[in-house]
């Protein structure tokens, strides 16, 4: 499978969203990974859709934007005006299809997440609805550099397997939170194909070694 790199900007230097995303584009990473908190969904709040608006000039990379709020519905004209190319939203905030309807009608592609302590087979229903990627939370949403939750990576071989049973087995599978060099391998072998990386990406002394040694 095609291993993609997603890089969190939530890890990096606020006052230089320009420049970060410019040097993730040179350091070889395959998307944007930005993550959007209302303090409601989530404790925090981070940015929202004119952050990302203000980053889209910097950087052709995808901008994977992954919806961390309430009422998500009122949101993503927003962030498809603001440039977003996929739009994440949390499937215990919505009704999927409702909102997949939605993110389609501005011609961006859709996928769908599950907390840690939902379990997987409420990604299938997404699949089924023809989501362009699904993303398992491998740590508590709200906040970077936590520790990478192991109990995720049977989840992950779970979602592969529905996807290969479906028909669907290149289906992208977006892992999200705790992993590092080390841990990324079993992350792969389980099965996912995209990975978010916030604090190991800007946390090293050489950005585009780390992010090819996260390719595995
Ligand atoms: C957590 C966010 C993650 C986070 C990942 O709520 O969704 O994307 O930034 O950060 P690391 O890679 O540091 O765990
Ligand atoms: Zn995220």
């Amino acid at each position: 499978m095609n291993i993609k790199i997603a890089p969190s900007i939530l890890a990096s230097d606020f006052a230089r969203l320009g420049e970060a995303v410019e040097r993730l584009e040179k350091c070889g990473a395959d998307l944007v990974h930005c993550d959007v908190m209302d303090g409601n969904f989530v404790p925090p709040v981070t940015f929202g859709a004119q952050a990302v608006k203000a980053i889209r000039p910097h950087t052709k990379l995808p901008l994977d934007c992954h919806l961390m709020v309430l009422h998500p519905e009122t949101h993503i004209e927003d962030f498809a005006s603001a440039g977003a190319d996929l739009i994440t939203v949390h499937v215990e905030t919505c009704n999927i299809p409702a909102l997949f309807k939605q993110i389609e009608s501005f011609h961006i592609k859709k996928s769908a997440v599950v907390n840690p302590e939902t379990p997987e087979n409420r990604l299938f229903p997404a699949i089924d609805e023809g989501a362009d990627m699904v993303l398992l939370m491998s740590v508590h949403p709200g906040w970077g550099g936590q520790k990478f939750i192991q109990e995720s990576l049977k989840k992950i071989e779970a979602v592969r397997n529905y996807c290969v049973k479906v028909g669907k087995p290149d289906l992208d599978i977006e892992v999200d939170g705790g992993i590092t060099e080390e841990n990324v391998k079993d992350v792969i072998a389980a099965g996912a194909n995209v990975i978010v990386a916030g604090s190991t990406v800007f946390r090293a002394k050489d950005m585009a070694a780390t992010i090819r040694r996260l390719r595995g």
